[in-house]
């Protein structure tokens, strides 16, 4: 790992530490993020512990079922259960994160579900083959990362030809001298 990966790992550890550091739970149960409370009520009254997304990427992709999903930066799992409601028993669905500590609570969260595979790596270096897969997602996740350019050739590598991506983030600019965020 690099250093700017162990300080984000580190960092997302120890907010897992704080239920009240969850940007979802602070903001009004999930309205910061867009997440239909009521759909996400059915996961139990924890789900969105540990929640860290700015948005719902999966409330405006076109998911079929069948088809595989491949989650960046997957985090406590909110949005691999919405996947896999979305694509069936009959699809896939994977999660990726480099962060231990989140990916023990998205296996206990998925544990259930036989069509979730979750796999601690770098997304700037997927372990998953060549146009394999119909849809990315990714919540909050690609601002985080030190090399964004790699992060999109792997999406371009591992995509279907006409496989779809869809991703919930934040930009910043002006970041020296009050800085502008916008929450994508
Ligand atoms: C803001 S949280 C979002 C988590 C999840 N998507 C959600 O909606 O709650 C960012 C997540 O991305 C992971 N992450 C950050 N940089 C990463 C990288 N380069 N490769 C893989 N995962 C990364 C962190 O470990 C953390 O779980």
């Amino acid at each position: 790992m690099s250093k700017h990966t162990d300080k984000i790992t580190t960092e997302y550890s120890k907010a897992l530490q704080d239920k009240t550091n969850s940007i979802v739970k602070n903001t009004a149960k999930a309205k910061f993020a867009q997440y239909d409370s009521n759909n996400l009520n059915k996961y139990g009254a924890d789900i969105t512990d540990y929640s860290f997304g700015c948005g719902d990427p999966l409330s405006f992709a076109q998911v079929e079922k069948g088809q595989t999903v491949v989650d960046l930066g997957c985090g406590a799992g909110l949005d691999l259960l919405i996947a896999t409601e979305k694509v069936g028993t009959l699809g896939h669905v994977i999660g990726v994160d480099i962060n231990p500590d989140m990916l023990e609570i998205a296996r206990n969260r998925t544990a259930q579900y036989h069509n979730i595979t979750l796999y601690q790596a770098h997304i700037e270096s997927l372990p998953l083959p060549s146009s394999s897969i119909d849809w990315v997602i990714s919540n909050c996740v690609i601002n985080l990362s030190a090399s964004k350019q790699s992060v999109f050739d792997e999406i371009a590598r591992i995509l279907k030809p006409d496989g779809q991506m869809l991703v919930s983030d934040m930009v910043a600019e002006q970041l020296h001298g009050g800085s502008n965020i916008a929450v994508l």
